[in-house]
């Protein structure tokens, strides 16, 4: 579990609950408005939540939350970067691309985000665009005809515009 130290606001909590009369029936509901606030789930709220609900512990929601892709356990970033590996962008060379990036963000696999906290990593099956492949998305933008050369550049202008603030 990833010890996240995010500040809970346990009467948000209660408001969801609430509005969710505390039935495990509309768990995945609960998580996902607790992730609309927090852009993730943090591990206190889990907990929260486990404990509260009936029928429910915070193991069964750790273990839910971690069943369905569309839950982060992890903050994400400032800079959310998505890199493709659908079909047209894994032969066009998303894998070095993904890479580069874990490269220059220091990102093992298995950790998705950066210590500073700048910058989320994952990986999606198709972003729609794979006549641009292989693509990758930072926040809202997306970026065509990546290479490992191309994203770096990207990545190091962003980390220089962050350090110049
Ligand atoms: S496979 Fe990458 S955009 Fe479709």
């Amino acid at each position: 579990m990833s010890g996240s130290s995010t500040a809970i606001d346990f009467r948000a909590i209660d408001r969801i609950l609430e509005k969710y009369e505390y039935k495990k029936s509309y768990l995945i509901a609960m998580l996902q408005a607790v992730q609309e606030i927090y852009k993730y789930l943090p591990e206190d709220a889990m907990t929260y939540i486990g404990e509260k609900v009936d029928e429910l512990s915070p193991a069964t929601v750790y273990g839910v939350a971690t069943f369905y892709a569309q839950f982060s356990l992890e903050p994400k970033g400032k800079y959310e970067i998505k890199v493709c590996d659908g079909t047209a962008c894994h032969v066009r060379g998303s894998m070095p691309v993904l890479n580069a990036i874990r490269n220059k963000l220091d990102l093992k696999e298995g950790k998705l985000t950066s210590d500073d906290g700048l910058f989320s990593l994952e990986t999606v099956s198709c972003l729609g665009a794979c006549g641009l492949a292989p693509v990758v998305m930072i926040n809202d933008k997306v970026h065509p005809q990546m290479t490992s050369d191309a994203i770096s550049i990207i990545l190091d202008t962003l980390l220089s515009e962050e350090r110049g603030q």
